[in-house]
């Protein structure tokens, strides 16, 4: 275990930050890629651990990669794996894989590590099923997860949650029916797998959330992944702490289902501009700019807790010295995520010396107090373990993070970016 501390900065910074490739976006370009027949390029794939537990997976499924070259026999020719699938700390590739082989000749198993083993995978049953997959969970509720060796047809999905993993496990699925699907759940998702399906005539819109998938051969196709918002986002929120300081970060997704956090800010009284320079598939990329501001609190629910899910800790570290309260609801998924968040950041923002609670589906924070010198834990998250690091841009002294390590499942090398983003005139 690595144990990693932040002195803060003592002057203002200002610079231009590229950020890893977007883990959302390098999921969907690889699996997309491996599902065609024949040679896709995927370019700018994020550094961290999980994109790299789903190229070992699709390794073990017969697809080869030759730089950002991916060369796949198809989906229908993928090889039966030798063992189980270990996806490690990755939600997302577990989820995805287990609808894309939902249609394999062979049973195939899906595990990860401890965290991932305890995550919910229920809610993959029922909509997989009405595709005519067959889900086995481990326990009733868990990973490892197995799959496979089912015809399957055309089906009408509604999710009872706003999960873009469960609804790309279900498109991928759809995409290998017999007949169109459907698939609808509350707002607010991230909707790159739809735009980029939409893009190859692969589906289409049929509502403001419901979704039709066209079943077909994915062609082979040329992804440039963008750079990652919730990566950037650890940025973001180090100069909003910083009155007067600022940060650019180039060429991130702007996907609406991913920037709440800039609207977060932006209700906080930092200022925040971004800048749509390019479509890659119908998906937006661009720019963006936080400069930082004495902080306000905010209140955080609905389709906007949704669209900030995965960076609910850094609004907690903003709201912890923000003046007055801050209140986070519809927000249970936090608990779900590769730690239970909300317990998470309540235990972050306590050893920091602020005020917090937690609550069914989110937290309260109550603002006004200046972080102290601190030691915290990542408790092997590494949203967690990057949050705690950029809580030190305010900070009366140093923090020390145990656990830091956990960073490298979304971005390695952090730990100097943050240093460099700090000190950057
Ligand atoms: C993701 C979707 C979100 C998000 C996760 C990545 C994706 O999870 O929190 O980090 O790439 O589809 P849910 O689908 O569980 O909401």
């Amino acid at each position: 275990m690595v144990t990693a501390t932040f002195t803060p900065p003592d002057e203002r910074f200002h610079g231009s930050h590229d950020v890893p490739g977007d883990k959302s976006l390098s999921h969907r370009a690889l699996i997309l890629a491996a599902m065609a027949e024949g040679t896709s390029r995927v370019r700018g794939v994020s550094t961290g651990h999980d994109v790299r537990s789903m190229l070992g997976a699709l390794d073990a499924l017969g697809v080869a990669f030759e730089g950002d070259h991916v060369v796949s026999p198809g989906v229908r020719g993928w090889a039966a794996p030798a063992g189980p699938l270990d996806l490690r700390n990755s939600g997302t590739a577990l989820r995805v894989l287990t609808g894309a082989l939902a249609a394999h000749p062979s049973r195939v198993s899906l595990t990860g590590d401890a965290s991932l083993r305890a995550r919910p995978m229920r809610r993959l049953v029922a909509p997989l099923a009405a595709l005519g997959a067959p889900v086995e969970l481990t326990d009733g509720c868990c990973a490892p997860v197995t799959t496979g060796g089912a015809d399957l047809r055309g089906a009408h999905v509604t999710l009872a949650i706003a999960s873009a993993q469960v609804r790309t496990a279900v498109a991928v699925a759809a995409l290998q029916a017999e007949g169109p699907s459907s698939i609808d759940s509350p707002g607010g998702f991230r909707d790159h797998t739809e735009r980029w399906l939409a893009a190859l005539g692969l589906g289409r819109w049929a509502g403001r959330t419901r979704f039709e998938i066209l079943p077909g051969l994915v062609p082979p196709t040329d992804y440039p992944v963008p750079r990652d918002p919730s990566s950037a986002a650890f940025l973001w929120a180090a100069a909003a702490l910083s009155p007067g300081s600022s940060v650019r970060t180039p060429g991130v997704s702007l996907n609406p289902g991913r920037i709440g956090f800039l609207d977060v800010l932006e209700q906080m009284g930092a200022t925040v501009e971004r800048r749509v320079t390019s479509m890659v598939l119908g998906d937006p990329v661009g720019d963006v700019t936080v400069a930082g501001a004495s902080l306000r609190g905010a209140h955080v629910g609905g389709d906007l807790a949704v669209r900030t899910i995965d960076e609910l800790p850094l609004v907690a570290v903003c709201a912890g010295v923000a003046r007055g309260e801050t209140r986070i609801t519809g927000a249970a998924e936090l608990r779900a995520k590769e730690s239970d968040r909300i317990a998470a950041v309540v235990t972050l923002l306590r050893d920091l010396g602020a005020d917090a609670d937690p609550t069914a589906d989110g937290f309260i924070v109550a603002g006004g107090a200046r972080y102290r010198a601190a030691r915290t834990s990542s408790g092997g998250d590494h949203r967690i373990a990057m949050a705690a690091a950029v809580a030190a841009t305010a900070a009366g002294g140093p923090v020390t993070v145990d656990g830091f390590d956990a960073a490298d499942v979304s971005w390695p090398g952090f730990d100097r970016a943050l240093e460099a983003a700090w000190s950057s005139r």
